[in-house]
């Protein structure tokens, strides 16, 4: 059996993952990390450590107390507040992966999933159906640190043999947790103020076309992608994964057929910038060759989840 520990479990995606795993493989198997106790929900559903993933010492110390075997490594600045500062965003994204690879090149950890991002992704880039292969001219510190990224993990497993799988994530909408300082956080917050306000301020323009994914089919690629033979995953830099490509006014138009007074207002800021440079759609057709990837929900089957979920929640809190 396999020991997992996931680093930046109390995010949007490390927190679903650490409930996912371990239903999969046992509760006493994976230990959730972050560098503070505030996602109490987390914190109290299992086995929690404090973990800096920028202090190698600090990984290192729980990699050896737990015996662990596999990491997730899902601490990251994200791209907006990577504008913010983009010092930190480097060292973060940076350091975080070189302690994880190097753990694994020291023969300590046998398996790494580490995900990247359609940051990865810049202006010069095909926007539609954007190739595995492609112009890659970020101009984030966010995608700049997470085409580096790319670059080291496949050097690291064509070098030093280093078992590492990696998704580039389009935006990620889900109603657990929610996700912190990205250019895609407009189609988890819609939905909240859908429920809470029947309005939202969207800070992206109307016909702003983005790839995005529900938390459950982002999951189950992480899980089939980790779970493949190693000779089946052909890509080590990362793989292009795609499930819906929608604008801010699709969005509002789903959740109108299920809250008819609902409304949308516009309001671009500095976000816009950076939606501008990215891909609207994602040509992810080697990720469903090499190891079966296939999406489960559309627009209006995540909308319903997302409001019956959030609308449940909500009234929990009331
Ligand atoms: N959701 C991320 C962001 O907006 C993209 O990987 O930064």
């Amino acid at each position: 059996m396999s020991k997992i520990l996931i680093i930046g479990a109390a995010g949007q995606i490390g927190s679903e993952l650490t409930y996912k795993l371990r239903e999969l493989h046992g509760d006493d198997n994976v230990i959730a990390s972050d560098i503070t106790y505030e996602n109490t929900a987390l914190v109290n559903s299992g086995i929690f450590e404090i973990v800096d993933a920028q202090d190698q010492a600090s990984v290192r110390i729980c990699v050896d107390k737990h015996k662990i075997d596999t990491i997730y490594l899902m601490a990251a600045m994200l791209s907006a507040t990577g504008e913010k500062y983009p010092m930190k965003a480097w060292d973060l994204n940076m350091n975080s992966l070189f302690h994880v690879l190097n753990l694994a090149k020291e023969g300590i950890i046998k398996k790494v999933f580490w995900p990247s991002s359609i940051a990865v992704f810049g202006p010069t880039t095909p926007k539609v159906d954007t190739p595995q292969h492609s112009i890659m001219e970020p101009s984030t510190v966010y995608g700049i640190t997470k085409q580096a990224g790319e670059r080291w993990c496949d050097y690291y497993h064509k070098n030093y043999g280093v078992d590492v799988r990696s998704l580039r994530f389009p935006g990620i909408i889900s109603w657990k947790t929610m996700p912190g300082g990205g250019t895609t956080d407009y189609a988890v917050e819609i939905y909240h103020q859908a429920i809470l306000d029947k309005s939202y301020e969207c800070f992206l323009k109307e016909d702003t076309e983005l790839p995005m994914m529900f938390m459950d089919d982002a999951i189950n690629a992480m899980v089939e992608l980790m779970d493949a033979a190693s000779e089946t995953v052909k890509i080590r830099s990362s793989y292009n994964l795609a499930a819906i490509s929608i604008t801010p006014k699709e969005v509002s138009e789903a959740i109108k057929k299920h809250i008819p007074d609902f409304r949308i207002s516009y309001s671009p800021d500095f976000r816009q910038k950076i939606a501008d440079t990215w891909p609207k759609s994602i040509d992810d057709s080697e990720a469903r060759t090499d190891w079966g990837w296939n999406q489960k929900f559309d627009l209006d089957k995540m909308t319903e989840e997302m409001l019956k979920n959030l609308s449940e929640k909500y009234a929990k809190v009331k």
